[in-house]
């Protein structure tokens, strides 16, 4: 962590990875909290995109995070400065003539990118991906402050990332739906969620929406486990069953469902929901329906916790670096927010542990983990 203070004028805001609820929460607290320290804002378009594509943008990649501009954003999902999970700068995807694809280092070229517009120092927020990308500037000489955010709350050193706990609400009042349909009609419904690592979606949303199911990356399945928990449920009067898979489940021995490959990008999910549908199908007979939640998971209002969290983030960002902090990840620790280096924070991904205290309220309750 590099002990410099604030002799900050201009700062850039940059959204990266897959979008959650609460990032405009994040621009929002940091934005006004750095002009309330007499410092400019500006957000870059597109992740980092507005700095190695500007020729992209007719207004220009960079733009100006104002008061109007951050005003009332705090409740919407999404992110007024824009994402993407594509175009990594420590692996950008190049095309040459031939329509090959080279991966190339763009780290030093975005280094240069700040000086020329003289930004002081970066508030990058983003999933694992950004985290990386933030260690790598902040290597290079940037002032860097990551803030941690991911539906999937795979960030390790941090409790709790926001725009979870969204998913999480959103993912169990579909069950609760899913419940009363499976029940009128008989039948199996599988819920796909997303998960690409970690099951902690699967996880808390399919305990406090009484799954009888809950597949996650962390413990590959056996269909037979699944099918007897099924059949079981049906020999004690259970006409339905409900069943969440996270979309990086798979079964022993297997492996992820995956929808498509590209350079640049990691695998396209998918599949794991209705792989699973159609096995229990046919081992059971029993009627059985498959819904993919998806990206549905990402939109729409942060919950007031996620709001909550991704507020206290950003301020605590603009705070890091008013403080002399670079390097560094706001982190979740209750009560507090801290931070933590972002070496640490990016060394491994935090999945779900097999003692956990909610898998073993799962496993009290019954629900069946496919082991
Ligand atoms: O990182 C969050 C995540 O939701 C993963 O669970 C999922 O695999 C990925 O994003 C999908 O992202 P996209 O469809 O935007 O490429």
């Amino acid at each position: 962590m590099a002990p410099s203070t604030s002799n900050i004028r201009r700062i850039a805001l940059s959204t990266g990875g897959g979008d959650a609820p609460g990032l405009n929460a994040v621009l929002r607290a940091a934005t006004l909290s750095a002009i309330n320290r007499g410092w400019e804002v500006y957000g870059i378009r597109d992740g980092f995109n507005g700095l190695l594509l500007p020729e992209q943008y007719v207004e220009g990649g960079l733009t100006r995070l104002t008061r109007e501009r951050v005003r009332g954003i705090t409740h919407l999902g999404g992110t007024i400065i824009g994402t993407t999970n594509r175009n990594n700068p420590l692996r950008f995807p190049i095309r040459d003539e031939n329509g090959n694809v080279q991966e190339v280092d763009r780290s030093d070229e975005l280094v240069r990118a700040f000086r020329l517009h003289a930004l002081d120092a970066l508030i990058t927020i983003g999933g694992d991906g950004s985290m990386e990308i933030a260690n790598v500037l902040y290597k290079k000489g940037l002032r860097v402050i990551g803030v941690p955010k991911t539906i999937d709350n795979d960030l390790e050193r941090t409790v709790v990332t926001f725009g979870f706990d969204t998913a999480v609400a959103f993912a169990t009042e579909c069950l609760d739906r899913l419940h009363s349909t499976a029940a009128s009609h008989g039948r199996v419904i599988v819920v796909e969620v997303m998960g690409r690592y970690a099951g902690w979606i699967a996880l808390h949303a399919g305990v406090a929406g009484s799954a009888d199911v809950i597949l996650i990356p962390e413990i590959p399945y056996n269909l037979e486990s699944v099918v007897k928990k099924i059949q079981a449920r049906r020999e004690t009067g259970g006409s339905f069953a409900i069943v969440v898979v996270a979309e990086g489940a798979k079964p022993r021995g297997g492996s992820v469902a995956v929808l498509s490959k590209e350079i640049g990008h990691a695998e396209r999910l998918g599949g794991a929901g209705a792989r699973v549908a159609m096995e229990i199908e046919e081992a059971t007979g029993f009627e059985t329906r498959t819904v993919v939640l998806g990206h549905l998971l990402r939109g729409g209002t942060p919950t007031a916790t996620d709001r909550l969290t991704a507020l206290r983030f950003g301020a605590a960002a603009v705070r890091a670096l008013e403080e002399g902090h670079s390097g560094i990840m706001v982190a979740l620790a209750p009560p507090e927010v801290n931070y933590v280096p972002l070496d640490e924070a990016t060394c491994r991904m935090k999945t779900v542990p097999l003692n956990a205290d909610t898998v073993l309220t799962g496993r009290d309750l019954g629900i069946c983990f496919g082991d």
